[in-house]
């Protein structure tokens, strides 16, 4: 039913849920995902980024992190193809909005409406795995960063401890799928959730990636036993 090859059923999917993303995305992330948001942020963050670009940047909680602990008179870009999940953004964004300069722009991370080299750091939470075509989305970030930018990209991934990633298995396929359920009547959203994490290019393969999208290196962070990954690349 939904299928990154097909971009318009995920883009149908976000929509179903994005009244509803926030609070199972708390819940079925056993709260972590806040621990793993601000050690994202953390990792990329310095006082000399000007525009912080935020791929598939959802309801906002990556810009949102980054701006409420700035100063004033930042400025943040969120992208991502979903209307809805943006209109959430826009509601939560608040207060931040004036104190900072917040654009909300929908489009696809695989071509990015951005001229070369317009922003010193671009960040990918819970993102790249729905993108159909992950190299062209790589070569499209390297090409609007500027030179010194990073790419912080953080992803749920599999524990490599076989114990940990078989218990790991049960929660995705079993429990998972059911809370979802139980939170957005939509068990076939948190089914294809459990599949593209098990399906997904594993970090060791996506730093490849990167590298051949012309980032001079990478670094990898596990969290949490490896149930999630920050993936980080420099660009020269
Ligand atoms: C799991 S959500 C993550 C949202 C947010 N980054 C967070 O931290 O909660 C994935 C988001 O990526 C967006 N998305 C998926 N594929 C995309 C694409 N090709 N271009 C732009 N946005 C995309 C979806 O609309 C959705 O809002």
């Amino acid at each position: 039913m939904y299928d990154k090859s097909n971009p318009e059923t995920i883009q149908k999917m976000f929509a179903s849920i994005a009244k509803r993303y926030d609070r199972t995305n708390a819940v079925l992330s056993l709260g972590l995902h806040r621990f793993w948001n601000r050690a994202l942020v953390r990792r990329v963050v310095s006082d000399k980024i000007d525009n912080w670009l935020d791929l598939c940047s959802g309801t906002g909680d990556i810009a949102f992190e980054y701006l409420s602990c700035a100063g004033s008179q930042k400025k943040a870009t969120l992208i991502d193809f979903c209307p809805e999940m943006l209109a959430c953004a826009k509601d939560k964004a608040g207060k931040l909005l004036r104190w900072h300069t917040i654009s909300f722009v929908q489009a696809d991370v695989q071509n990015l409406p951005l001229e070369n080299q317009s922003a010193s750091v671009a960040t990918m939470a819970y993102g790249i795995r729905n993108v159909k075509n992950t190299q062209q989305c790589f070569h499209e970030v390297y090409r609007v960063l500027r030179p010194g930018g990073m790419f912080g990209i953080l992803e749920l991934t599999q524990p490599t401890n076989p114990f940990i990633r078989w218990a790991h298995g049960i929660y995705l396929k079993r429990i998972l799928p059911l809370l979802g359920k139980c939170l957005t009547d939509n068990r076939e959203a948190y089914s294809y959730l459990c599949n593209s994490i098990q399906n997904f290019t594993p970090p060791a393969d996506l730093e490849q990636m990167l590298l051949k999208a012309g980032f001079a290196r990478t670094t990898i962070h596990p969290l949490t036993f490896g149930t999630a990954t920050i993936l980080i690349g420099y660009k020269a």
